[in-house]
């Protein structure tokens, strides 16, 4: 299950990721905003990381304009590794290195094509599981 959440910044790409995760029969759980009026990306990056750490999800999925702010407030959560990406090579490399259970992305930076290029590779790329990502993870859960 991937929870979405995004603000007004981030909508529109929000409903290209969630069209593209329906065609791939990938499940998830939207935490709004639900159109383009003004929010505060605060409220949904908490809903999602909660929904995170109570186990009603496994990963999840934040956009706003940029992608920062979002990202910002989903990383003061003990427990959650939210990676900002733009590019494919750091979908994967923070997936590989970092097990990073959020993506972010700036919906006014990325095109939808490039945005589910990044979706699919943070879905589908398994953390390594070496010993030295393990023990930079627990050093930043420390
Ligand atoms: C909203 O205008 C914008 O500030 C927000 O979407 C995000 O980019 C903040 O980091």
């Amino acid at each position: 299950m991937i929870a979405l959440g995004c603000d007004h910044g981030g909508y529109a790409l929000m409903q290209e990721v969630k069209e593209h995760l329906a065609e791939i029969g990938e499940e998830f759980k939207d935490y709004g905003t639900f159109d383009k009026s003004p929010v505060d990306y605060p409220i949904f990056a908490k809903q999602v990381c909660r929904a995170i750490l109570e186990g009603k999800a496994d990963k999840g999925i934040l956009i706003c304009g940029t992608g920062i702010g979002i990202s910002i407030t989903a990383n003061r959560s003990k427990g959650i590794r939210c990676a900002l990406c733009h590019d494919v090579y750091s979908a994967k490399a923070t997936r590989l290195h970092n097990d990073a259970n959020v993506l972010a992305m700036g919906g006014r930076v990325v095109g939808p094509g490039l945005a589910n290029m990044i979706v699919d590779t943070f879905l589908n790329t398994a953390f390594s599981g070496d010993e030295r990502h393990r023990r930079r993870i627990d050093m930043i859960e420390d």
